[in-house]
């Protein structure tokens, strides 16, 4: 949801300004616009739609060296030009973009119009672009720092001054912003995406700080004006991890990276010898991990999916009593926080406010919080404290796949680690060590099955609903695999327990409604294969995603690999992702940017 890009140096800042929001539209967004600055004028152009559309309104001459743009997520007025970013002064000296949201923008615009200032829009950071204006002195980082000092609510901010071409400022709390340090240029973006194709030289500002940024540079303070003097850092990503590389979607790239990217998460992190995982990140002792006495997973949409796979592998091999909870929810009811409890915060993004709050309710009542998460130096991974990366690498579709695997994977160690300082014994960590290192070449034999897989998702396409079942370990498997479908097919599909069919959804079987089961080879196949035949007796069609042991029936089926039986809703989750794919193609949707959703959820 919504995005920042800003450029000053030596080139045309246009071209850069419309490749960085072109890299950023996978985030989600409604309308988009840019600030170009020269000595003479700023100009603002704003469009509702596709930054192509943006792009095709541009006047021709249109250029300079500095600039700002963005792209809106409607939260504060509808989705208008008017209402994009960025927002202006009411001489049109200051321009803002800013992605966040302002509390207390009401109260601030009454009592602006109460002094006889005029709003061209509704949004709360034109608020914000008059609050600097008014502020009455001449340095651009003071009038900022008024205006800051005036508003309560999360932003990350970059703000112009025709006054001052040679610098822009910028302003982040609760809201990612990362400075690029380029060769007699500077970037500024809210996701590192953007920035990639020109420098992997970046500084992660954090919450409460400011930063001037000029061609030559940048300078990083507080907002009680003390330097805080940050260095850059070199990042691990190259350009070409947020390309498309010659396929036709990001989705499908992401499903087929999964055996490299695994191997990589995995690579350093197994200790055969002792039968666990090397997890420095967490910053917890074996003493400290046994301390603990029961597990809650936090997580949203399917990052809480996979945590309920987490809570699964943990009490199997640690033994712990663990769950997990929508973040969403959790935050709200005011929730007990045990001393004796581990709180686990899953998240791709690293950005989610659902999740975040609930890290912050954790952390305000004492409970203790380690994060699972694949943006580095994220909001989440910052706020932990302490943590396992994904190493996922950059995940662009909206619909998450290949991080929900890493997500799996990483529970997998954490529980090996919980489970070796307790009862788990030094053969059965070594066999789910053995389990882990199988991963990728399995996930390799899955992907080649992706053939078979799209010819019973085009013979799923047309259904008007589908059910996915499953039962204990593979009801997660069912979530995830309803949540995929419907994300980017659009078509409605609705996961059961495959234990709950006989009290109740079984009156909507008949041979229009197909049904996805998901039946691993375990001590519950039987069971499992009962439920089959209840549908298949109401003339349901079946699609069955198991593994070879299991009898064939007259289903359609796709078999996947057995690993250990603790390991196996990582192999069987692959299948259901293709599937989802390869639905909404037969279907021509858009399926990485499906409507109405956003990659990071950063609002309410
Ligand atoms: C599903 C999906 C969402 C996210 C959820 C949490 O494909 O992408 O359900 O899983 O919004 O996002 P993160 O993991 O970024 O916290």
């Amino acid at each position: 949801m919504c995005g920042i890009v800003g450029y000053i140096g030596s080139q045309d800042a246009v071209p850069i300004l419309m490749e960085g929001l072109a890299r950023l539209e996978y985030r989600g967004y409604d309308s988009a616009g840019i600030a170009v600055v020269s000595a003479s004028r700023t100009q603002v152009c704003r469009r509702v739609g596709r930054v192509r559309e943006l792009e095709a309104s541009l006047p021709r001459r249109l250029s300079g060296k500095v600039g700002i743009g963005h792209t809106r997520w409607a939260t504060h007025g509808p989705v208008t030009e008017a209402n994009a970013h960025p927002q202006s002064s009411e001489d049109g000296r200051i321009s803002v973009v800013h992605n966040g949201i302002i509390d207390n923008a009401m109260e601030l615009r009454d009592e602006l119009l109460a002094k006889g200032e005029s709003f061209s829009s509704e949004t709360d950071t034109e608020v914000v672009a008059h609050l600097i204006a008014n502020s009455g002195t001449d340095s651009l980082e003071q009038a900022v720092m008024d205006a800051l000092r005036q508003i309560t609510g999360t932003y990350a901010f970059a703000v112009t001054d025709q006054r001052h071409p040679d610098r822009i400022v910028v302003a982040r709390n609760g809201s990612p912003l990362i400075l690029g340090v380029g060769h007699r240029e500077m970037f500024v973006a809210s996701d590192l995406s953007a920035l990639v194709r020109h420098t992997t030289s970046v500084v992660h500002l954090d919450d409460g700080e400011l930063a001037t940024v000029t061609a030559a540079g940048f300078r990083t303070f507080s907002q009680e004006e003390e330097n805080t003097a940050k260095t850059p850092v070199s990042i691990d990503l190259a350009a070409d991890e947020v390309d498309l590389a010659g396929y036709q979607h990001y989705m499908r790239k992401e499903i087929l990276e999964q055996p490299r990217s695994v191997e990589r998460m995995l690579r350093g992190r197994l200790d055969d010898r002792f039968g666990t995982a090397r997890l420095d990140g967490l910053n917890l002792s074996p003493r400290d991990l046994r301390g603990f006495r029961r597990v809650k997973i936090l997580g949203c949409g399917s990052a809480y999916y996979v945590g309920q796979i987490g809570a699964q592998l943990i009490e199997e091999l640690a033994r712990m009593p663990a769950d997990a909870e929508p973040a969403s929810e959790f935050r709200y009811r005011n929730p007990v926080i045990e001393p004796g409890t581990l709180y686990v915060a899953v998240s791709q993004s690293g950005e989610t406010a659902d999740t975040t709050f609930a890290v912050r309710e954790v952390k305000r009542k004492g409970g203790h919080v380690v994060g699972l998460v694949n943006v580095v130096g994220s909001t989440i991974a910052r706020e932990c404290d302490g943590g396992i990366y994904l190493h996922a690498g950059p995940e662009i579709a909206v619909a998450s796949t290949k991080a929900l695997t890493h997500m799996a994977i990483g529970f997998a160690m954490l529980a090996l680690v919980l489970g070796r300082v307790r009862d788990l014994s030094i053969s059965d960590g070594q066999r789910i060590v053995a389990g882990l290192k199988e991963l990728p070449g399995q996930i390799e034999q899955i992907l080649a099955s992706e053939p078979q897989i799209a010819e019973i998702a085009a013979s799923l396409a047309t259904a008007r609903s589908l059910f996915f079942i499953g039962r204990v370990r593979a009801y997660p498997v069912a979530r995830e695999g309803a949540q995929k479908f419907k994300e980017v097919t659009y078509r409605h599909a609705e996961a059961y327990q495959a234990s709950e069919l006989k009290h109740g959804p079984l009156a909507l079987i008949d041979e229009e409604l197909p049904t996805v089961a998901i039946v691993p080879d375990d001590d519950l196949t039987d069971r499992n294969l009962g439920a089959v035949e209840q549908i298949r007796a109401r003339n349901g069609r079946l699609v069955m995603i198991t593994h070879p042991a299991v009898p064939e029936g007259e289903s359609q089926r796709v078999t996947v690999p057995k690993n250990e039986r603790e390991l196996d809703p990582v192999l069987l989750i692959i299948p259901i992702q293709l599937m989802a794919y390869h639905a909404a193609r037969v279907l021509g949707r858009d399926i990485d940017k499906p409507r109405n959703l956003a990659k990071s959820v950063t609002v309410e």
